[in-house]
């Protein structure tokens, strides 16, 4: 099943705020609709939420009552602007909707339905596009997983961050499918936990040994010798590599290299944004504080105590061994392997 598809007119997703405890899915009649999944996070993790706000751009075509076509650009326009600020650090988001606004503004198109089928056809393309460059990441990234390897792992980035199979769990699952044993330690990643309740579920059903750590024991297990390799997904890669990904990551970065333990991201070329020369300029989403007193509605303090809820942190590309991408490994110096990577170079 994929985590995000059309449906019959409508965008349907898993809700991933359900999960573990349940697998359920919502239909999403109109693009608002899937602006506010993206915010509240029924649909996370980067490439899913490309996916999604795609699908949404098309949605916007398909319920526009514009009669002509400057009509329905202008209906576009307005859904590109709310569906890119549902949250703003995956670029992919923004990248899938300038995808589609690229072909909406191109004039190739006589009449509106020509556009609303064309915008819906490259919906489909980057969803159909993203589990098999994820495939291709898998097959690049297992290659650094040896037999008997343990792997720290960060969020959640398998098959429900993505439209199916996933970027670092993707590289995990590859590896565990060509046979090498290995076992898994997930970061539970507070306050929204994907690392418990997303990750673990996912390695439940590939049968991949794991454990859930909490965040704060990845240097203890480090130190002890028992992590051969860290792993994680990204959000948004500045050109030089500096890498932006959920909140948690820089310190694992840090205390990767301090135990010297190759510390890797896999994400495909739509999460790298040639346009920023560092990752300073990588906008971090503040999420709502309520997250951090109250997991899922759970009071772990009073409500009226102060919290912070950074969704994101940036990791100095220093820290980076390697970049996994569809189009091979980005190693250091990443200004030159990214950008050959991007423009779609084997590396
Ligand atoms: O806040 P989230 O759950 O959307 O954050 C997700 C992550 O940080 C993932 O690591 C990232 O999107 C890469 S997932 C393929």
């Amino acid at each position: 099943m994929r985590t995000v598809e059309w449906h019959n007119g409508q965008v349907r997703m898993i809700d991933q705020r359900e999960i573990p405890w349940k697998l359920v899915t919502v239909d999403l009649p109109d693009y608002q609709a899937v602006a506010e999944a993206i915010s509240n996070m029924t649909v996370r993790g980067a490439p899913a939420i490309g996916a999604s706000a795609a699908f949404g751009m098309a949605l916007a075509a398909r319920n526009s009552s514009a009669t002509d076509l400057a009509g329905l650009l202008a209906d576009l326009e307005q859904a590109a602007q709310v569906l890119k600020a549902s949250r703003p650090t995956a670029v992919n988001l923004a990248w899938a909707v300038d995808r589609l606004m690229d072909i909406a503004r191109s004039g190739e198109f006589s009449n509106p339905d020509d556009l609303r089928e064309a915008l819906l056809k490259i919906a489909q393309q980057i969803a159909d596009e993203d589990v098999a460059i994820n495939k291709r990441m898998g097959q690049h990234g297992a290659a650094l997983i040896k037999d008997g390897d343990t792997i720290l792992h960060h969020c959640n980035t398998g098959a429900l961050a993505a439209v199916d199979w996933g970027t670092a769990l993707g590289v995990i699952r590859a590896a565990h499918e060509q046979g090498k044993q290995i076992h898994v330690l997930l970061d539970e990643t507070r306050p929204r936990l994907q690392g418990a309740r997303l990750s673990a579920w996912e390695l439940e059903q590939y049968g991949i040994s794991y454990d859930i750590l909490p965040d704060t024991a990845a240097g203890y297990y480090m130190q002890k010798g028992e992590i051969s390799i860290a792993m994680v997904g990204a959000d948004r890669i500045a050109a030089n590599g500096d890498v932006a990904n959920k909140i948690g990551t820089y310190q694992i970065a840090v205390l990767a290299k301090e135990n010297n333990i190759p510390f890797y991201t896999v994400a495909p070329t739509s999460t790298v944004d040639l346009s920023l020369a560092s990752g300073t300029d990588i906008p971090i989403e503040q999420r709502d504080p309520g997250e951090v007193r109250a997991p899922y509605g759970n009071a772990i303090v009073p409500d009226h105590y102060k919290a912070r809820n950074p969704a994101f942190d940036v990791t100095p590309n220093r820290y980076v061994a390697g970049i996994v991408t569809e189009n091979g490994i980005a190693r250091p110096p990443f200004e030159d392997s990214l950008r050959r990577a991007v423009a779609g170079e084997s590396l």
